[in-house]
């Protein structure tokens, strides 16, 4: 086998073991390799409409939404640096029966010309909710505020349209804060598809995809059974003849595929939605909406823990505010990009399948496989150059330090196209990682300043650190 791999030229073979061979990359192959910029891998450009974040109207994002945010976005870069056409839907919770009681409150509180509290929007969703659950007649006015709002009632839709404004101009604050990619433009709600959802039903119909079961029409797609082992619904139009979440999600799946001609519909999604998404792509797949290779995927991930291994909550037991989280980062960190920073790679670097324990002090830690120590590293670089006596020059690679950064930069790469692939942005935090340590050796093995070679390969490193942290959505701090 030695024998017969003829990589002359490109590499030094050498037996190592039974089973193992030993590659040498030539030197100058590394050199020549390391010479340009960082590329994407090649792809197929494609169509990639990207699910994420999807908050709810008048409820402030909070922990829950952080990892659909952060590892959408990354994604969405991603994707988009890969030579993709992406589509950033941010599918928000702007419809539903709870709007009944938000516009009764609004009313209330003097209509479109009071004063609401809608800074506070959590708050002011709590009254209305007290209100609802302890008084009657409200609960009945909220009733009666659905259908106007259903039916188009101007003043309520005006008063509906306020609600909506502002939940998005407090969404798209906490996205700039964050570095969250997604803008106003990029709301399509869940009351977008309200039109639509007449002519799916008709089209399923048509189709004998659906069953009238207790008053209900439902899908039951192949292989979704119940905890009684009876076949599992998928309730396309509820017995009160309203449709819901599912109805919005199959109008939603159809548009994206038929109307903006998706290759691939991602979902960023946590994982206890998992059915549900397997059911609407199934039956999405029996009406034919998927046909031609559209491949809709959910993408779920784990909960966030708090150091307890439970839920993270804040220390009363309540849900943290997104908005509270990051005022934490900011007074705990140095400035604001190591904090956001630091929660966000430690969202990032861990595979998103699985749960995570929320740690200030390990993601803040400028050592391990942290947000702050690639921050760091880069500044490092940055400093380095800034003291340099020479010119960038030819790379030569003479240390055993030197070498192995080099190899190093090279993954960047195919560690770009496995995040693609897996939509695992971790793949790519590991990889940054790696060159982050492979610098910090060679930054103590080998002086830098008067060489030349060495003043290059930092610079090509920090070009290439760069480039990652802005692929995953990091800030890169002026200073450290
Ligand atoms: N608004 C939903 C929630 O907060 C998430 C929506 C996800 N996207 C979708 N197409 N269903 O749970």
């Amino acid at each position: 086998m030695a024998e017969r791999a003829d990589l002359s030229g490109l590499a030094e073979v050498e037996i190592s073991g039974p089973g193992f061979l030993n590659l040498t990359v030539a030197d100058d192959v590394l050199v020549e390799l390391l010479a340009g910029p960082d590329t994407p891998p090649p792809a197929d450009p494609q169509r990639v409409v990207i699910d994420y974040s999807s908050p709810n109207v008048a409820k402030e994002l909070h922990v829950g939404h952080l990892r659909s945010t952060v590892i959408g976005d990354a994604l969405a870069r991603l994707f988009e640096w890969a030579g993709h056409d992406v589509v950033r839907v941010n599918h928000l919770g702007d419809w539903g029966t709870q709007f009944g009681m938000l516009i009764e409150h609004m009313s209330d509180l003097g209509g479109l010309d009071g004063e609401f509290g809608l800074s506070d929007l959590t708050a002011f969703y709590r009254q209305a909710r007290v209100k609802f659950d302890g008084d009657d007649d409200f609960r009945t006015r909220a009733r009666l505020r659905v259908v106007a709002l259903q039916s188009g009632d101007g003043p309520t839709r005006q008063m509906w349209r306020r609600l909506v404004e502002q939940s998005e101009r407090s969404f798209v604050a906490d996205y700039d804060r964050l570095g969250i990619t997604l803008g106003l433009e990029d709301f399509a709600g869940e009351s977008s598809y309200q039109d639509q959802l007449a002519s799916v039903l008709d089209e399923l119909t048509a189709q004998g995809l659906l069953v009238e079961s207790e008053g209900a029409l439902c899908a039951f797609p192949a292989g979704f059974t119940g905890r009684d082992g009876r076949p599992f619904p998928l309730i396309v139009r509820k017995s009160d003849g309203g449709f819901g979440y599912a109805a919005t999600d199959l109008a939603a799946l159809r548009h994206r595929a038929r109307d903006l001609k998706g290759d691939r519909l991602l979902y960023v999604v946590g994982a206890p939605q998992s059915m549900h998404f397997q059911m609407v792509f199934a039956v999405g797949r029996d009406a034919g909406w998927l046909d031609g290779g559209v491949s809709a995927e959910h993408i779920g991930f784990g909960s966030i823990l708090g150091a307890d291994g439970k839920m993270f909550k804040s220390r009363s037991g309540e849900t943290i505010k997104l908005g509270d989280l990051l005022d934490e980062a900011d007074a705990r960190a140095s400035t604001p990009a190591v904090g956001i920073g630091a929660i966000k790679y430690a969202d990032l670097s861990s595979d998103r399948r699985g749960d995570y324990v929320f740690d200030w002090d390990r993601m803040l830690a400028t050592t391990g496989n942290t947000g702050p120590y690639l921050q760091y590293a880069l500044a490092r670089i940055r400093s380095v150059l800034r003291k340099a006596t020479v010119e960038p020059g030819p790379v030569v690679l003479g240390e055993e330090a030197e070498r192995r950064l080099a190899l190093t930069l090279l993954g960047l790469e195919p560690a770009v196209a496995a995040a693609i692939e897996h939509c695992e942005p971790h793949r790519l935090a590991v990889h940054l990682h790696e060159v982050a340590a492979a610098f910090s050796t060679f930054y103590e093995r080998c002086p830098i300043q008067s060489s030349p070679s060495r003043v290059a390969l930092t610079a090509r490193t920090g070009d290439s650190l760069r480039l990652g942290l802005d692929l995953l959505g990091l800030p890169v701090p002026e200073a450290m």
